[in-house]
């Protein structure tokens, strides 16, 4: 079974590498590009090498050469298979694959799979119009309680509209399925099951409850938090796990604040739906909240590629110190602004009290995640004995041995002795070396047997090549005339097509057969080709150098050319044979007197 080449061109042009890369390393604009500090686990970077060109759909490292498309990208990052790769993307971009050589059952098992997915969205989508509706304009005395306990919250309607909160009828009084299938026949029980609307017991989960729909980065709905109207316990009911409701990843009221985020290049992670919609309300637009959980390394991830600062926003008595340090880490390796703030209150009651101007002043009291985790370490010594306060030493090593980057590391050891009152070297000892990984075993040797294939003689005709196919990989227009039927030049009998024996290298050799074989097809195309899978870090490397190149159709010509001389240049070296050796040297000469005619 294989996923038809179709399917791969239209996953390929649908996922947004930015978005796809943006999950796994903060990216920055820059030009048409965009950069940022290379995600592969293996190459650990402290200045960004890595860049993502959207519009070619490509990534690629200057540093460790990886490169690739956003379905390479997810495979190696994510430890799948190509086609597992390619299914996760479909699946996050809505593209229905097509299989070759299915057999019929699976190709229903899929478009089953499928349609249940779109059935689970649709059927989401409808709850929270019908709860959203449910608490605007029924007549109910319930409808009404909620109403006006929104409004003693003091939600504004523009509030309860722009999030579209609701209220979930009570038990008995709901009819969510029934009037959603009125408007769509095909939904039907399992799909308000599968998308958790539904309690084990029957009847609908969130009954009696305000809803606040949750949404994934796109928009689209995938699950529900609903509180209580009164103390019942709960308060909260969230939506159960689902293939589309994973709340380590989700953060509410991120589809509405994205703008307003990127716009302040700053983002507060605070802890209560009610706290992001009261926020909001006071013109404070770039706030969403974890679903009940502590912000995670992926929550980060996700909002670091829209600014560069965030601030954790919690109440003192909330648990979670260990998930800041947790926090601490990844915002090191994601090179984001971390601050921590303990707040008195929850911003929305906090809000109810004073006037939002004064919320900036306190944002300001938020502390860099390092200075705060280690005052917290050292906190609980304070006031101790030298013999108490050494005992934290340990916790504020393993903390300072998790900064890998060197300016935040000093700083980190900087408070840590003063906090402490140790010497440097009692905090350094213990400390292990870590190897540089940038330069594993693996890494030197695969350069090494490049070097050994390469001998310095090849390099200016290796050089050629890759100019040759960065050429056609980014200037088709230019080059699939020349590619199919060759270029003229002066004192040539005939044009000259180039020929996989023109590479110096088996890769390249490999790609030329590939390019040449859809000479005149976009890149879709070549990219869909299975022999071009392997070479899919070439592929990225010669496009970002193709993008340096300023061809004409001259340039074409006098590359084709000097591939040529330097092929023939190389033959005549390697050849043991006298004859051939004086048949190449009078071939190097029709083909350098051919460059010298293109060349002037
Ligand atoms: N939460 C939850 N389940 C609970 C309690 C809380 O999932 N039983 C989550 C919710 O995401 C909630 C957040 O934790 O928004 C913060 O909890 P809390 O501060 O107790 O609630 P608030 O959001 O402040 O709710 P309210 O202001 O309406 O009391
Ligand atoms: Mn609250």
């Amino acid at each position: 079974m294989r996923i038809s080449p179709r399917s791969i061109e239209e996953v390929r042009e649908a996922a947004n590498i930015v978005e796809v890369a943006s999950e796994f390393t903060a990216l920055r604009r820059s030009g048409a590009r965009f950069t940022g500090l290379c995600p592969y686990p293996d190459h650990s970077e402290k200045t960004p090498s890595f860049s993502v060109n959207p519009d070619r759909g490509f990534y690629y490292c200057f540093g460790c050469q990886k490169g690739g498309d956003a379905i390479k990208l997810v495979s190696e990052l994510k430890n799948l298979s190509f086609v597992e790769a390619v299914t996760y993307l479909a699946e996050r971009s809505g593209v229905e694959l097509e299989m070759e050589g299915q057999s019929p059952e699976e190709t229903r098992a899929a478009r089953q799979k499928n349609l249940r997915r779109r059935a689970s969205y649709k059927a989401l989508a409808a709850a929270a119009a019908y709860y959203h509706k449910y608490l605007l304009k029924s007549s109910s005395g319930s409808a009404a309680e909620a109403r006006d306990y929104l409004k003693n919250r003091g939600m504004e309607l523009s509030t309860i509209e722009e999030f579209r909160v609701g209220y979930a009828p009570p038990r008995g009084s709901s009819d969510l399925v029934g009037t959603a299938r009125r408007a769509s026949p095909e939904l039907d029980w399992r799909a308000f099951e599968e998308a958790g609307l539904l309690s084990p017991r029957g009847g609908e989960r969130f009954s009696g409850r305000i809803s606040f729909p949750i949404s994934d980065r796109r928009g689209r709905i995938v699950g529900f938090g609903a509180r209580a109207l009164g103390d019942a316990v709960p308060k909260y009911l969230n939506s159960p796990e689902t293939e589309l409701f994973n709340k380590r990843d989700l953060l509410y009221g991120l589809p509405q604040v994205a703008e307003g985020i990127r716009k302040g290049n700053a983002a507060l992670v605070v802890e209560g739906y009610t706290d992001v919609l009261m926020l909001y309300q006071a013109g404070i637009e770039n706030a969403v909240a974890t679903l009940g959980t502590a912000t995670t390394p992926a929550h980060l991830r996700t909002l670091s590629g829209y600014a560069d600062k965030i601030y954790l926003l919690f109440d003192p008595d909330a648990a979670g110190e260990k998930a800041i340090e947790r926090a601490a880490a990844t915002a090191s390796e994601l090179k984001v602004d971390l601050r921590v703030l303990r707040l008195p209150q929850d911003p929305a009651d906090w809000l109810l009290e004073h006037p939002p101007e004064e919320f900036a002043g306190m944002l300001e009291g938020a502390m860099p995640v390092l200075e705060y985790s280690i005052r917290r370490i050292t906190e609980q010594t304070r006031g101790a004995d030298a013999v108490t306060r050494s005992r934290a030493v340990p916790e504020a090593q393993s903390l300072i041995n998790g900064i890998k980057d060197p300016v935040l590391h000093e700083e980190a050891i900087r408070l840590a002795t003063e906090a402490l009152g140790v010497d440097r070297e009692t905090l350094r000892a213990g400390r292990e070396d870590r190897p540089d990984t940038s330069r594993s075993p693996s890494a030197a040797r695969s350069s090494g047997r490049r070097m050994e294939r390469s001998g310095p003689s090849r390099e200016p005709l290796r050089h050629a090549g890759r100019q040759v196919l960065a050429l056609i990989l980014t200037r088709p227009d230019l080059t699939a005339e020349p590619l199919r039927s060759g270029v003229h030049a002066v004192p040539l009998p005939e044009p000259l097509v180039l020929e996989r024996e023109d590479f110096a290298e088996e890769d390249e050799a490999a790609l030329f057969s590939i390019l040449r074989d859809n000479a005149g097809g976009d890149l879709g195309a070549t990219l869909a080709d299975e022999r071009a899978r392997p070479l899919m870090d070439l592929i990225s490397a010669l496009s970002a150098e193709g993008e340096k190149l300023y061809p004409s159709a001259a340039l074409v010509r006098e590359v084709w050319i000097r591939l040529r001389v330097l092929r023939l240049e190389r033959d005549k070296r390697d050849t043991a044979d006298y004859d051939r050796k004086e048949q190449l040297h009078s071939e190097v000469q029709l083909f350098q007197k051919a460059l010298r005619a293109v060349a002037s």
